[in-house]
């Protein structure tokens, strides 16, 4: 069989060691795809930094342009991330017939409605497998594993580089920078890390999951976003004394009122194997009515890890290249015709329980009022721990944590609290979930 011609856009960590993968591994992947797999034409930006050895012999160009008119090309991967010029890249390709390969989940999470209306006019395919969770296939297992099943909800720690941040603080100390500039040297954060950091990066991730598991279109601006740079080493440890971890979620839920997303630092209880993965791992729990929970687990960033991905899809793409494109798995797991536009739920509207600290005087009186405010609010506090100020200093740090609650009634108490003469600066509010898989 002829076998499968390929034009890499974006010969960087990922483009690079895709090629790697490839030719390491050329005659196990041909065993797998039934053709053999190569890399005719390649583009990078900046030819100026030395290239590097696996692409020697490949042609290559500085414009990548060339490479999504090439004629000779099946299939297109697009690796070099961002929104533009990614955008017209790969509807240029999908205008010239070509299917394409993507591990960019921000152009996914905003243009992929538009992306996905035009390959099905054309009858290509276009794949992201590499834009969740780096090499864990958890587009494959949503998309095809899970298809007999109604999606409850689905909650993962989807971006590494957070991750890493949030673990090197718990397990050694470390502060928020040190940690970053440590994830950015390992390859592990995007160009701009505020997109790591900021929760950007897993919002793009979320909202193509959440797609992919309720059958919604992609809807990047009605996440909520709220990213780990609030989180302190004092709020780990006393999470820790609850018998909590903190992580940075993602998590999609199906309510009879609308869709939840949301992404934000999350208590979760410590027995979950979810809040066991660290550093740069990533996992997804998925609840789903027939099979239950199931966990996905891998590494969620990385040069191998994504090419792995990467490679995948290009293996089911050439396996699907001459199905009629009618039968193939469709882009969002559904049939085009029936995604249903669901309204997603404004933050104010979910309930969820909630981590406290707050500091205050440490005068009688106190707490009786904060209790108060809160039971006014309908609010029941399930743990209360109180941290004696040091030597010489005159307020002390209350830690709360609630029971579930709407949003709109916590922020409400909050907003009493907070105007207390006896109440100190900000009072600082992490979500809790359990997880609850029973
Ligand atoms: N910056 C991303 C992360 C890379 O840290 O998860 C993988 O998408």
């Amino acid at each position: 069989m002829k076998p499968v011609k390929l034009g890499l856009i974006g010969v960087g960590t990922v483009g690079t060691s895709t090629a790697r993968v490839l030719n390491n591994n050329a005659s196990e992947i041909a065993r797998r795809a039934g053709r053999n797999i190569e890399i005719v034409h390649a583009s990078r930006r900046n030819m100026s930094n030395g290239l590097p050895v696996e692409i020697e012999g490949i042609p290559l160009t500085a414009d990548p342009f060339e490479v999504v008119n090439n004629p000779e090309i099946d299939i297109v991967i697009e690796l070099i991330g961002g929104y533009h010029p990614a955008l017209e890249l790969v509807l240029r390709a999908i205008e010239n017939g070509k299917h394409v390969v993507t591990a960019n989940k921000a152009l996914i999470a905003l243009h992929g409605n538009e992306i996905f209306a035009a390959a099905e006019a054309k009858g290509v395919n276009v794949v992201f497998e590499a834009a969740v969770a780096g090499g864990i296939p958890i587009i494959k297992a949503i998309r095809e594993g899970l298809s007999a099943n109604h999606i409850q909800w689905l909650a993962g720690i989807i971006n590494g580089t957070g991750n890493f941040i949030l673990t090197e603080m718990r397990d050694k100390g470390r502060d928020f920078a040190s940690a970053l500039r440590e994830a950015q040297a390992l390859g592990y954060a995007e160009a701009d890390p505020a997109f790591d950091v900021e929760g950007i990066d897993a919002a793009h991730k979320l909202c193509i999951l959440a797609s992919l598991a309720f059958g919604i279109p992609l809807k990047f601006d009605a996440v909520y976003t709220e990213g780990i740079a609030g989180i302190t080493t004092e709020d780990l440890v006393y999470a820790g004394q609850l018998g909590y971890r903190i992580k940075h979620l993602g998590i999609a839920r199906r309510t009879d009122q609308g869709i939840e997303m949301r992404v934000h630092p999350t208590l979760i209880p410590d027995r979950r194997l979810i809040a066991n993965v660290d550093g740069v791992m990533n996992a997804v729990l998925v609840m789903a009515d027939k099979l239950g929970p199931s966990l996905y687990y891998g590494a969620g960033a990385g040069a191998d890890p994504t090419a792995s991905a990467v490679i995948a899809d290009i293996i089911d793409v050439a396996r699907t290249i001459t199905t009629d494109p009618q039968n193939r798995v469709p882009h969002l797991a559904f049939q085009a015709d029936q995604i249903v536009d669901i309204p997603v739920l404004p933050i104010e509207q979910i309930s969820t329980a909630y981590y406290l600290r707050l500091r205050v005087d440490d005068i009688p009186g106190v707490m009786a009022d904060i209790t108060r405010i809160m039971g006014e609010s309908d609010i029941s506090i399930e743990a209360i721990l109180q941290k004696e100020p040091d030597a010489g200093v005159e307020q002390a740090t209350i830690i709360m944590l609630t029971q579930k609650i709407r949003e709109m009634q916590m922020n409400q108490a909050i907003d009493k609290i907070r105007v207390l003469d006896t109440v100190h600066g900000e009072i600082h509010r992490i979500r809790v979930e359990s997880l609850d898989v029973d």
